[in-house]
């Protein structure tokens, strides 16, 4: 049986909750969890506020741990080896995107906490294609942030052949903007980081930032007009798109990767004269989060977490919604 956390209806309210996994499948392996950060996303299924949640509930999707089992036809990972499992669990492996490299595109992909059960929790289960080995020289404590948030920010940068000298925006300093800073500052970039907390300012700036503006305040987001090559929006909250626009060069990109569910209030003719984009992206492949862990690894980036054990997992997941995180949770056992 998998000893699990789970919410029994809409709430960050859990309880120790036990599972049969069933037989192992010959593709995937089971994960004995050490680590699991809460990513916001797990606030919002829990909440099911994307209207896709089915209780019992069990979030989890920044894992890192050991491989305890194998089925028959996995060779790319080794019992005992420290791997790391994130948002996607399975893909097809057979579509023209996951033949070339694109497998978080996957229209079949799996998501670990959607009909799935996921790693709030002593064992996790994936297909081994979307498990990645951790390399030795990231820390097992800190490094489950890195298969969600981390990926999520890493992704674009690699999407989008952003170069060093390019000029980054960050919207939110939460989870993923806070490793979307030490991203994008160890990428070479010029980064600007937007916060609604006054108390973030600073820190920000140790986090890799250049200088900070306020991302409620149109006076403090028009002092960047013209100025940006991209703009990483990791709030999910309704912001003032437009003034937004005003900030990118020509050739700029306003691009979500934290989910607005209020449709975008932007004008094409806003768009046009300077031949911006508005984009958005899901996570990224597991070739992707390979290459993003050894950029983390060389350039020692590494979450900034607060530690809760899994039996403490209502405060930590109270903690996370009263916006008081700085910047990632992560639960051990
Ligand atoms: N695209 C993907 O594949 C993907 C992957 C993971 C997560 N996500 C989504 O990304 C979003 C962020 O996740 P997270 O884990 O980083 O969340 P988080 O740790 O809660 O951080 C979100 C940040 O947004 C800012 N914010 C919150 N409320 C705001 C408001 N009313 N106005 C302005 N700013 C506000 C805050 O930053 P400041 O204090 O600096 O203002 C907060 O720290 C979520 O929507 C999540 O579902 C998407
Ligand atoms: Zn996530
Ligand atoms: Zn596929």
């Amino acid at each position: 049986m998998v000893k699990a956390y789970a919410a029994m209806e809409a709430g960050i309210t859990l309880q120790p909750w036990e599972y049969d996994p069933g037989p192992l499948l010959d593709t995937e392996v089971e994960i004995e969890v050490e680590h699991c950060g809460i990513c916001h996303s797990d606030l919002s299924m829990l909440q099911n506020e994307w209207g896709v949640a089915r209780y019992p509930l069990v979030a989890g999707h920044e894992a890192v741990g050991t491989i305890a089992a194998m089925g028959d036809n996995v060779s790319n990972l080794q019992l005992g080896e420290r791997v790391g499992l994130g948002w996607q669990s399975s893909f097809c492996m057979a579509c023209s995107y996951c033949m070339t490299g694109d497998h978080n595109l996957c229209a079949q992909a799996q998501r670990t906490i959607i009909g799935r059960h996921g790693a709030f929790a002593d064992k996790v289960r994936a297909d081994a294609a979307s498990v990645v080995p951790l390399p030795s020289g990231l820390d097992s404590r800190t490094a489950g942030p890195l298969f969600c948030a981390g990926i999520t920010v890493f992704n674009p940068l690699v999407q989008f052949n952003i170069s060093p000298g390019d000029r980054v925006g960050v919207v939110g300093i939460g989870g993923l903007g806070h490793l979307a800073l030490k991203f994008c500052n160890a990428w070479g970039c010029e980064v600007v980081a937007f916060t609604s907390s006054e108390a973030k300012t600073a820190e920000a700036l140790e986090l890799g930032a250049h200088r900070t503006l306020n991302s409620r305040d149109a006076d403090s987001i028009g002092s960047a007009a013209g100025s940006l090559d991209l703009i990483l929006c990791t709030v999910s909250a309704e912001l003032d798109w437009g003034l937004y626009l005003s900030t990118l060069r020509p050739k700029g990109r306003l691009h979500f990767v934290g989910a607005v569910l209020q449709p975008l209030q932007i004008g094409v003719l806003q768009l046009m004269p300077a031949q911006l984009s508005v984009s958005s992206s899901p996570v990224g492949s597991p070739a992707t989060i390979a290459q993003m862990l050894e950029f983390a690894s060389r350039h020692d980036i590494q979450a900034q977490t607060e530690h809760f054990s899994f039996d403490d997992i209502n405060s930590a997941l109270a903690h996370l919604e009263s916006g008081e995180a700085r910047y990632r949770i992560v639960l051990s056992h």
